[in-house]
C-alpha cells in the first residue's frame, strides 16, 4: 500500500519551533516513527515550504498513491489553492497537526483544507500522525 505523507511550511524546522506546541521530535523523527509503527506501507515523504508544490504533488498523486496523510501547516489557515487541489484528489485524505489548533490563536482555528480532507486529527504531537495513518489505513482498505 502507498501512502503519500505531505507536510508544509517549517515543519522541516520543529527543532526550532515552540516544543509545547509541537512536541520535541524532528519530522525526521516522526518519519521513521511512521515506518517503525507501520513496517508494511511504502510511504513517501514529500516536505516544502512552497505552496505551488504541495498543489502539483497532489494533482498527481491519484494515479501514483492509495492515501494522502497530509499537515499543509500554516497553509492549513489560508490556502484555498490547496483546499481546491484536495477537492480534485479523489483517494483518501486525512490532515494531521501536531497542536490542538481549535485551542490556539483565532486565525488557526479555520482549516481551509481539513473540509477537503475524510476528516483530521489534532492536537497530539507526533501520535497525530500515527493516528493519521491508522484511520487512513482503513478508509483505503474501505474505498
Ligand atoms: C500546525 C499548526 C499550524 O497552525 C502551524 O502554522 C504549523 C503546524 C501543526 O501541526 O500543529 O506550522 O499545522
Amino acid at each position: 500500500m502507498k501512502i503519500l505523507v505531505v507536510n508544509g511550511p517549517n515543519l522541516n524546522k520543529l527543532d526550532l519551533r515552540d516544543k509545547t506546541q509541537y512536541g520535541s521530535i524532528t519530522l525526521n523523527d516522526i518519519e521513521k516513527l511512521l515506518i517503525k509503527n507501520f513496517p508494511d506501507i511504502n510511504f513517501h515523504f514529500f516536505q516544502t515550504n512552497i505552496e505551488g508544490e504541495i498543489v502539483d504533488i497532489l494533482q498527481n498523486a491519484d494515479d501514483k498513491f492509495e492515501g494522502i496523510l497530509i499537515n499543509p501547516a500554516a497553509y492549513s489557515h489560508t490556502s484555498v489553492a490547496i483546499r481546491d487541489a484536495l477537492e480534485i484528489c479523489k483517494i483518501p485524505k486525512v490532515e494531521v497537526h501536531l497542536s490542538n489548533i481549535a485551542n490556539r490563536d483565532d486565525f488557526r482555528k479555520i482549516s481551509l483544507t481539513a473540509a477537503k480532507c475524510d476528516g483530521y486529527i489534532s492536537g497530539f504531537k507526533e501520535l497525530s500522525y500515527v493516528a493519521g495513518v491508522f484511520v487512513l489505513i482503513k478508509l483505503i482498505l474501505t474505498n
